[in-house]
């Protein structure tokens, strides 16, 4: 899980960036989609997310029954102590987040996935053209509902990660007493930028409000 999930924030650190470019340039963002576009690199680079993404969710189910086999209904010896207050939010409810998370996905691959790579792949005419990246963010986020939906999913990804980044650290053996601290306050200030990269997309294309929109 730790391996897979680390390999997935990479993910999203490239595709935080590359969403960036469409604040300042169609032209741009709509070169990199192209790129990104029904090339054998760019689909063989697909179907490796997927599989981070299939073992990342399957293992999640097989840990979280494997946990609840071992504890019982005692699930959290500390959450029904004094200490309660000390365990994360986040850290209790990693499954619940995950669902939420893949909810969204869901969503999101319809929203761009399908209408940009997959319709290149079997040769389909959307509305707008497979690989104007621009034109399909524009046209989503001028949905105020997608503009809701992502806003939880960013939130509900924030929390997953701000508990996944470290977590990953400890399970990867590179934490310590000292180092699980440090790992907790770099991995909040990472998520924190990366999820604000995602949203300020979002707010601008919803509100029409960016460099490349000319506002
Ligand atoms: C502002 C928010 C976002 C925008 C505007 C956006 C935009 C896009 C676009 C345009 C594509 C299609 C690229 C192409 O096929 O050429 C895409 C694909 C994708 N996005 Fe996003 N995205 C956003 C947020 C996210 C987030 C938060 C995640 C993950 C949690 C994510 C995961 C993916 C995945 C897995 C794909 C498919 C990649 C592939 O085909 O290899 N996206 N997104």
């Amino acid at each position: 899980m730790s391996v897979t999930g680390v390999a997935l924030i990479l993910f999203l650190t490239f595709h935080g960036c590359m969403n960036m470019v469409a604040l300042f340039s169609e032209e741009g963002y709509n070169m990199i989609c192209e790129f990104l576009g029904a090339n054998w690199y760019a689909v063989v680079a697909t179907l490796g997310l997927a599989a981070l993404a299939v073992i990342h969710i399957v293992y999640a189910f097989i840990l979280t029954a494997q946990n609840r086999t071992a504890r019982g209904d005692n699930r959290y010896e500390v959450a029904t102590t004094v200490k309660a207050g000390k365990v994360e939010w986040a850290s209790k409810n990693m499954l619940v987040l995950g669902i939420i998370i893949l909810i969204g996905m869901l969503i999101h691959l319809w929203n761009f996935w399908y209408n940009m790579m997959f319709a290149e792949l079997v040769g389909a005419m959307p509305a707008i053209d497979p690989t104007d990246g621009f034109g399909w963010i524009k046209v989503t986020f001028s949905n105020p509902v997608f503009v809701v939906i992502y806003i939880i999913w960013l939130a509900a990804i924030w929390f997953h990660l701000t508990h996944g980044f470290w977590s990953a650290m400890q399970t990867l053996g590179v934490s310590g007493k000292i180092w699980l601290k440090r790992w907790q306050c770099i991995g909040m200030i990472y998520v924190t930028v990366l999820m604000l990269m995602f949203l300020v997309v979002v707010l601008a294309f919803a509100f029409g409000c960016a460099p490349s929109l000319s506002c």
